[in-house]
């Protein structure tokens, strides 16, 4: 893949830069509750701002499809951002017109603003030229840096690139590319890869993908019930995917032919009740090889925790995507939590490939302790997929 360009290939010192960044961040009650994202850009913000550039950022937030909702506001995280930045953010009611036209001329070097969600418009999902050049009207420059959403080829995330030069990766993107896509296509070896989440339909790509790159893949979470059915064991009442059982022979099949160590759950923790409002489970069991009728796995049992972490300890690039279990409820927490220790605890470098995997290890308390982990949900998926994102594609090249 050709190289990027970053922020460090260009001078933007008094510019003005329109920078996209991820700010799509839960808020609880006008709060940000998970600050990853907007921590995570930061050095870009502070690098434009000690090169003298003016800072234009420009994100959406959630799905308010294309009309102005105040549900959907990025006011606070503007007051957020300012607080962490240590400097002002001044908020701008809009991401088009006079109001951001008037607030862009009243800007000095060094200033940094955030425009209203993007999504307020449905230019923005349609990647309207219109829309497009308007946003670029008050911009010299572009600067994309919302890596979580490089998969969408949108109007600030792609583009807005027609109208502005040069057009460069943030520090975000430029690390998300080393760590997910270099140190994965070059890893030092052996590299594991750790695998689970609900669906085989939803990793299929990915698992493609990696037996051309892996050592090792141990599969957890509810898509090794649909491995054990293509094995031909029984699952009782667990989550799976009868339809892709083929689809499972097939990656067994490749990661044979390949020689990949492909290992699926020794055991499983299962559960004759589950109560996902009141977070409990009835009574529990731990069952080698055939989950019985009446029962649903819902964890990687002791033993398979032993295996995976034993092939974690012997590897020098770890990359989990994708939890061993339902561990948003405590009893059934153990497996992804102790995995998320043996990750963290690893000599290699480890690589934390986004979504439910970000925020497992983060609840684990094992978050500060691993190498890398992506800000992105599908983007991170699509890029392990291999496929070529629109918002860095967008982008000038080495
Ligand atoms: C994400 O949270 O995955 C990104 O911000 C993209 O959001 P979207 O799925 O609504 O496009």
């Amino acid at each position: 893949m050709t190289a990027t360009q970053t922020i460090n290939d260009v001078n933007l010192a008094a510019k003005r830069v329109l920078v996209r960044v991820d700010f799509n961040v839960p808020l609880n009650g006008g709060k940000v509750s998970d600050d990853s994202r907007i921590i995570a850009a930061i050095p870009t913000i502070q690098h434009l701002v000690s090169q003298g550039a003016k800072v234009i950022l420009a994100s959406h937030l959630g799905r308010p499809k294309g009309e102005k909702n105040p549900a959907y506001t990025l006011a606070p995280v503007a007051a957020y951002l300012a607080e962490k930045l240590g400097k002002p953010v001044r908020f701008v009611e809009d991401c088009i017109g006079p109001v951001v036209e008037s607030a862009v001329g009243e800007m000095k070097d060094g200033d940094v603003i955030l425009l209203e969600n993007v999504r307020f418009y449905a230019g923005e999902e349609k990647n309207d030229p219109a829309f497009a050049k308007q946003l670029a009207s008050v911009a010299d420059a572009y600067v994309n840096d919302a890596f979580g959403t490089a998969h969408r080829a949108h109007a600030s995330t792609a583009g807005v690139a027609d109208y502005l030069s040069p057009k460069v990766a943030g520090f975000v993107i430029e690390k998300e590319l080393a760590y997910l896509g270099e140190k994965t296509a070059h890893p030092d070896r052996p590299f594991t890869v750790i695998l689970g989440g609900a669906k085989v339909s939803d990793k299929i790509s990915v698992i493609d993908a990696l037996l051309d790159k892996a050592d090792t893949i141990l599969i957890g979470g509810a898509m090794a019930y649909t491995f054990a059915l293509a094995e031909g064991r029984t699952v009782g009442n667990s989550l799976s995917e009868p339809d892709k059982v083929e689809t499972a022979k097939a990656a067994l099949e490749k990661a044979k032919a390949k020689g990949v160590k492909f290992l699926l759950p020794l055991d499983n923790l299962a559960v004759d009740s589950i109560d996902f409002g009141a977070k409990t489970v009835g009574n529990t069991r731990v069952f080698e090889n055939n989950i019985e009728d009446g029962w649903e796995g819902v964890d990687i049992g002791p033993k398979t925790v032993e295996l995976f972490a034993e092939e974690c300890r012997k590897s020098k690039t770890l990359l989990w995507n994708g939890p061993m279990g339902i561990f948003e409820i405590e009893a059934c927490n153990k497996g992804t939590f102790a995995i998320a220790k043996v990750i963290a605890e690893s000599a290699g470098t480890s690589i934390i490939g986004g979504g439910d995997s970000v925020k497992a290890i983060n609840k684990s308390g094992y978050g500060d302790k691993v190498t890398f982990m992506s800000t992105g949900g599908g983007a991170s998926l699509e890029f392990l997929e291999g496929k070529a994102l629109p918002g860095v594609l967008a982008l000038d090249t080495k």
